[in-house]
């Protein structure tokens, strides 16, 4: 059979997003409208100002800025124009599932109540399904840089609307504070019936990876790139079938790998393990779910069988039901045979 252009066969894989912040998707022409309306003043002028503002020396250069941006969103609609622009877009790339954190500490700090969060969330995510046919699942982040007990607060603030997220999950600045500092909330998130995540192994040591699965229980690892430092962690990520939610622009981005070229999923999964690809905050990064699929094809020359593998992974790494993974498993075999 002659070779396929792989950028085609890309957009055509269903793919499913299993890593990303929705606060990450607020393009900057979005953050310049949402501010005019609610009487924001930002401190640049225009969106070019504001690209040119994203270059990065690592995970926390990042952060400040992405906090800063954030404050725009006052009221529901906001929230429901940030998630829409995104879903819309996911949808255009063949994103069928999405699974999407949010922060409500990034929020409710700044007086923005927690229902009006996830209310406007959540209106966007009924939309998608019946007007896209995305579906989607809502993932309640903590803020780690915050201690453990606003967290509690948290959850206790949210497990009233319990209904409209699946799981929680930890983010913000890695580096010294250990997962083992929030065993008590995922213990209690996991006892009302919730899913857990984490990031770890982004900047932070591979035992971070180690604490989050054995201390908060998590069902994947968001990121997860250093457990490549631990051999006897990349046997065991191989052995139970440990998702990792990868974001390769982003590890650019951010500094934790020189290059595309110098990213370890291609090697991770030719070890096994179940690596998927994601965007994390593409507004910021440079690229949505395809445009990482697109980069990391061609400066690691991923074949149709490794893209065809990585995108089943992340139906499969899915809160999805089986016969929903099923489904797309079988679509995306078909594609591989076409
Ligand atoms: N919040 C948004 N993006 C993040 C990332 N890549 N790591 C940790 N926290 C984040
Ligand atoms: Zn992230």
């Amino acid at each position: 059979m002659a070779a396929r252009d792989l950028g085609t066969f890309i957009r055509a894989l269903p793919k499913a997003e299993l890593h990303l912040h929705i606060e990450g998707t607020l393009e900057p022409e979005l953050m310049f409208e949402i501010g005019r309306r609610n009487k924001v003043k930002l401190r640049f002028k225009n969106a070019d100002e504001v690209r040119k503002a994203y270059a990065f020396s690592g995970l926390q250069s990042f952060l400040d800025i992405y906090y800063e941006s954030a404050g725009v969103l006052k009221v529901e609609r906001d929230f429901y124009d940030l998630a829409w622009a995104y879903l819309e877009r996911a949808s255009q790339q063949n994103v069928r599932h999405a699974e999407i954190f949010f922060d409500p500490q990034t929020h409710t700090a700044r007086g923005v109540d927690f229902q009006t969060v996830i209310e406007g969330l959540h209106a966007a995510c009924r939309d998608a399904r019946s007007k896209l046919g995305v579906t989607t699942k809502l993932i309640l982040c903590f803020l780690r840089h915050l201690s453990p007990e606003e967290a509690m607060k948290t959850l206790e603030e949210a497990l009233p609307f319990q209904e409209h997220f699946e799981a929680v999950g930890l983010d913000s600045s890695e580096k010294n504070r250990p997962p083992g500092l929030f065993t008590k909330v995922y213990a209690k998130a996991r006892a009302a019936g919730l899913k857990a995540v984490a990031h770890a192994g982004e900047e932070g040591p591979a035992d971070y990876i180690r604490q989050a699965l054995d201390l908060l229980k998590v069902s994947r690892i968001d990121h997860g790139v250093r457990c490549a430092e631990d051999a006897e962690l990349v046997k065991r990520l191989a052995a139970e079938q440990i998702p990792l939610t990868m974001c390769p622009l982003s590890n650019v981005k951010l500094r934790v790998f020189k290059s595309l070229k110098d990213h370890n999923i291609k090697s991770l999964l030719a070890q096994g393990l179940r690596v998927t690809v994601n965007s994390d905050d593409p507004a910021y990064f440079g690229g949505y779910a395809l445009d990482n699929y697109v980069e990391t094809q061609k400066a690691l020359k991923l074949g149709e069988e490794e893209l065809a593998q990585l995108a089943k992974n992340s139906f499969e790494a899915s809160f999805l039901s089986a016969p929903e993974k099923a489904g797309f498993a079988r679509e995306i075999d078909g594609l591989s045979r076409s």
